[in-house]
């Protein structure tokens, strides 16, 4: 039996204890944040017998064997170092850290340690992301040429998820003084690894970064409104590939929706997640002079909270790993300094 502890408990914290409570190798036996009411009502929620509002005295709990950090982005950095350091396994949100230097010590650190070490980058729970890799990996698209990628959000223009102008969990995101690389480091590094994994490594990036006015002087009490909104980037692959990949808030219609294109000289493939999570359509052979697409079943792939727990029980560190989040990293800093220097990047 896993015990396991939380720290964060606001929105995505639920994700975290919905599915370690459904595990049956695992106890959550902590909850940590730093609002006494907030930790207090989630651990109800979820039967969690032991709360805290401060790491270190939940790190000293000798009973603990891992952790997921689930505290704003700001502080993944300051937290997962503390978690390293007192020896638990360790389950962190994305993005892994705010820049590559902070990302790297922290892989580092993990490494040295000799402690699983995983980034949520979630949407490696879809199979069809994963039978992609598979596809591309065994040639079967042949050599890749072209790509094409998105994530849309659209909680600046909906309240259906809330209300950014009001609500603490929106403002963060929307503020760089609060740590927020801004829809580039909150979906745009999911989009980042979703494409990258099958489609091969990043070589060189042109990014385009965007922060639209809304609200009065760009400022809700202490959040300055300065993070970017939309971001565009040109990629270019180590394999010779170039694409686009795309990501913004404003996306009205689509709430949260991941859709990749990978084109080889040999085939394609196609995954829209709004569609199916289990499911891809490729176009080869005989299908390519027709414009047809054959649906592929991918069937089941354990996610990311099962795949920590695995690493744990056999000791064999599974993917995503902090190695791998600070990888990513170093594409959003890229893409950063391309925007800031309106150049094209080398990763
Ligand atoms: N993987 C995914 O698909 C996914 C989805 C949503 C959010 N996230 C990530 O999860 C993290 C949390 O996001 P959220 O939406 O839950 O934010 P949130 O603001 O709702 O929750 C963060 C919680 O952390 C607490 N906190 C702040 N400082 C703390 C400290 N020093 N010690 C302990 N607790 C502290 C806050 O009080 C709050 O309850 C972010 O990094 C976000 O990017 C990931």
């Amino acid at each position: 039996m896993i015990k396991l502890g939380i720290i964060g408990t606001g929105g995505m914290a639920n994700s975290h204890a919905q599915n370690f409570a459904s595990n049956p190798n695992v106890k959550i036996i902590s909850a940590c944040d730093v609002i006494d009411k907030k930790v207090k009502e989630f651990a109800k929620e979820y039967n969690i017998p032991k709360t805290f509002t401060d790491i270190d005295d939940m790190l000293a709990d000798s009973e603990l064997d891992a952790v997921s950090n689930v505290t704003p982005d700001a502080l993944h950095s300051q937290v997962s170092l503390k978690v390293i350091e007192s020896g638990k396994h360790i389950l962190c949100e994305k993005p892994l850290a705010t820049n590559y230097p902070d990302a790297k010590k922290m892989a580092d650190a993990a490494n040295a340690k000799g402690i699983i070490n995983m980034v949520n980058f979630s949407y490696r729970n879809s199979s069809a992301i994963q039978k992609a890799h598979e596809i591309l990996n065994a040639g079967k698209i042949g050599r890749i040429m072209h790509v094409e990628a998105s994530y849309l959000q659209s909680w600046l223009s909906s309240k259906s998820w809330g209300d950014w102008k009001t609500e603490t969990a929106w403002l963060w995101r929307l503020s760089k003084k609060h740590g927020s690389l801004g829809v580039l480091g909150d979906v745009g590094v999911h989009i980042l690894d979703f494409t990258s994994f099958p489609a091969g490594k990043i070589k060189s990036v042109n990014c385009k970064l965007k922060t639209f006015h809304k609200a009065k002087n760009d400022k809700i009490g202490e959040y300055e409104l300065d993070a970017n909104d939309s971001a565009v980037i040109f990629v270019e692959f180590q394999n010779g590939a170039i694409g686009t990949i795309h990501t913004t808030r404003w996306a009205t219609g689509y709430p949260n929706s991941l859709a990749l294109r990978i084109f080889g000289d040999k085939g394609a493939i196609r995954i829209d997640l709004d569609k199916a999570t289990d499911k891809l359509e490729m176009c080869r052979g005989k299908n390519i002079d027709k414009f047809q697409w054959e649906t592929v079943e991918c069937g089941k792939t354990p996610n990311i909270y099962e795949r920590f727990i695995n690493s744990i029980l056999t000791g064999k560190n599974d993917q995503p790993d902090f190695n791998r989040g600070a990888e990513i990293q170093k594409i959003l800093d890229a893409c950063i300094e391309s925007d800031e220097t309106t150049s094209t990047v080398e990763v």
